[in-house]
């Protein structure tokens, strides 16, 4: 059955995070849990709480990667306080923290193990996300990802999609490398929505209009130019409607992997690969067509060098050399960098079929000559 999802509202304004209380009042919500990391509530705290006047707790001991036994520790410390709203104030694994609370809320004895997109979820808290970076849109997604001893969980309802988001790019880091990596992480979500085979004409309009938005303006997001930060993340939550209804593909199989064995940050790890697996990709003729209706929208005549020449301006990588990983080391991990890749639920989404042997291929090509 084919299906699109996105929260019911965007509240999207630089600086709209002091009108909090009033967003609050339009919906009703008079109890609400925030829930946020130690260092996002020493950055903005005092600002998100300073106008609201509705009754809140603050939850602030999200741990990056969090894992199921540590939700239910906090569902506890919770106890019997009620909550009519949850409020995510962070990235990616706050976003994951506080969906997975408001299904404890609504169901105290559910095995959060057990979540899945086939089962029927009603939430009995609103939920609204405000991202911190732009880059995971996982404000817009049904997505959450959980560790759970070495296991890392992929789960997701539709009942998840945040009702809200709220987006404001004043809350973002000022940190070059950071604001690089995030938004380039967007780039690539947008890219591989438009290129994967579940792609639809919706994710497809939204896809390429992050792709636009991203590819003009990241380098002054980057240095910091207001218009060009906001634009920016509003992009990252167009791509992230996008791969949420559609889906990530091989420059997340490949750079997941890659990022996890040199530890090296998502973004810059999945977006080294983009250019190769473009490359790879083009040898389907419909994203072929979609690739090069993105060189006429960008004006450019060749797609992977109009990026690489993109990235030798922002400073992202697009050679595993450049980020001083000696080759020897490189090679002799290409085996197991393949074996882990292969297994990459994201690669189901690949527009094109993609065997042990292409990986070898594309990590081979990417360290460069
Ligand atoms: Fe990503």
């Amino acid at each position: 059955m084919a299906l699109f999802t996105f929260p019911r509202k965007i509240y999207f304004q630089r600086d709209i995070i002091d009108n909090l209380d009033e967003i609050l009042n339009s919906e009703n919500s008079n109890n609400v849990l925030i829930i946020s990391d130690k260092n996002i509530m020493s950055l903005h705290g005092e600002r998100i709480i300073k106008n609201l006047k509705k009754g809140y707790k603050i939850f602030n001991d999200v741990l990056p990667e969090p894992t199921v036994d540590s939700i239910e520790r906090a569902f506890k410390e919770l106890g019997n306080e009620k909550f009519d709203t949850v409020i995510a104030v962070g990235g990616g694994s706050v976003m994951d923290f506080a969906k997975s609370i408001a299904i404890k809320i609504s169901y105290p004895d559910k095995d959060l193990r057990e979540v899945n997109p086939f089962e029927t979820i009603r939430l009995n808290v609103k939920l609204i996300a405000i991202p911190t970076t732009s880059g995971t849109g996982s404000d817009v997604s049904f997505g959450i990802v959980l560790t759970d001893g070495e296991r890392k969980l992929a789960l997701g309802n539709y009942e998840l999609v945040p009702h809200i988001s709220i987006l404001d790019s004043s809350l973002t880091p000022g940190k070059k490398e950071i604001i690089r990596a995030t938004g380039i992480d967007a780039f690539v979500h947008a890219f591989e929505a438009l290129s994967a085979n579940t792609a639809t004409i919706f994710t497809d309009a939204l896809a390429e209009k992050a792709i636009d938005v991203i590819y003009r303006n990241l380098k002054g997001a980057m240095e910091n130019d207001e218009n060009a930060k906001d634009l920016v993340h509003l992009s990252a939550t167009m791509a992230g409607m996008a791969f949420s209804n559609s889906g990530t593909a091989l420059a997340h199989a490949l750079g997941h992997s890659f990022g996890a064995t040199f530890h090296i940050v998502h973004g810059t790890s999945v977006g080294l690969f983009l250019p190769y697996v473009i490359e790879f990709n083009s040898s389907d003729e419909m994203t072929k067509m979609k690739y090069k209706r993105v060189e006429r929208m960008l004006q450019v005549d060749d797609l992977v060098d109009s990026i690489i020449q993109l990235y030798r301006e922002l400073g992202q990588p697009y050679r595993v050399k450049d980020l001083g990983i000696k080759s020897d080391e490189y090679f002799s991990r290409i085996d197991e960098l393949v074996s882990k890749s292969i297994q990459d639920s994201e690669l189901a989404f690949n527009p094109v079929v993609v065997g042990e042997e292409d990986l070898r291929n594309i990590y081979k090509k990417a360290y460069g000559d």
